[in-house]
């Protein structure tokens, strides 16, 4: 059939996610459930007919590690791998660091609500004096291949975070899909949400009700016009899915 595969799946769960706070560009590791979760993808995309002629991951260590336990469980870690700043987790201003709940409790969950899922509305900038400024601004990952001063963001809204990953999706992607290149991505939650957006040409309205879960492959097959013929077919238990993307809406809900 005239169509190509691309393989794409959230980082796993990050130290941040598990203490519930907004992590943007802060570079936080994997916590112990998000490396299984990512050696459990490994592990169902070596039973899986899926092999990889390339990789693309962010410049954030949570992305990095996923994919390199996804490669190293399936049995794949000579596949090339490509970082790039553009694919980084969106970037949450003034929020990051903060916990969701907590934040919720302050400024309300409609206003949180929109900060996280809407399409056009960033969070408040990030001031240089906030105490994550200098860990994300001078991260040494972002120094040969980051954006430049100019680029470098101090919020995002999912708009701006589309509108620096489509040039990367576009330029080295796109030509890669033509050739029928075997792609498999690993990102971050609101990065993919842009990605998903361009492929499925979801609304502004409608994509503010995606959440993805972490860790779990999804399956998009694309016609020679890169049209979706799948879209989005999650590679696991529908139960797990459905409870983990659950999870990730909840977030901003009192335990
Ligand atoms: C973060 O950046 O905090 C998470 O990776 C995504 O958070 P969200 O699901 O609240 O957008």
């Amino acid at each position: 059939a005239d169509t190509v595969d691309i393989i794409m799946v959230r980082h796993g769960e990050s130290e941040w996610n598990l203490k519930n706070l907004f992590c943007g560009w802060f570079d936080a590791e994997l916590s112990e459930a998000g490396l299984k979760e990512a050696q459990s993808a490994g592990d169902y995309l070596k039973g899986s007919p899926y092999k990889f002629d390339i990789a693309y991951t962010s410049m954030l260590k949570r992305a990095q590690n996923t994919l390199a336990n996804i490669l190293e469980g399936s049995g794949q870690t000579n596949v090339p791998i490509i970082k790039t700043w553009r694919l980084n987790e969106r970037h949450y201003g003034a929020l990051t660091g903060l916990n969701k709940v907590e934040t919720v409790e302050k400024y309300g969950a409609d206003q949180v609500a929109i900060w996280r899922r809407s399409f056009d509305t960033p969070p408040p900038e990030m001031p240089e004096d906030h105490p994550y400024y200098d860990s994300i601004r001078n991260n040494p990952a972002l120094k040969e291949d980051g954006p430049t001063p100019e680029e470098f963001p101090k919020t995002e809204s999912l708009k701006l975070t589309i509108e620096r990953t489509l040039p990367f999706w576009n330029s080295v992607v796109v030509p890669k899909l033509k050739e029928k290149a075997r792609i498999l991505i690993v990102a971050h939650g609101n990065s993919l949400r842009g990605i998903v957006k361009h492929l499925d040409n979801i609304s502004d309205e409608d994509i503010t009700n995606l959440n993805l879960p972490t860790g779990i492959p999804f399956l998009y097959t694309l016609d020679a016009n890169l049209k979706p013929v799948v879209s989005m077919k999650f590679l696991g238990d529908p139960d797990v899915v459905a409870a983990a993307i659950e999870k990730v809406a909840n977030q901003t809900k009192k335990k």
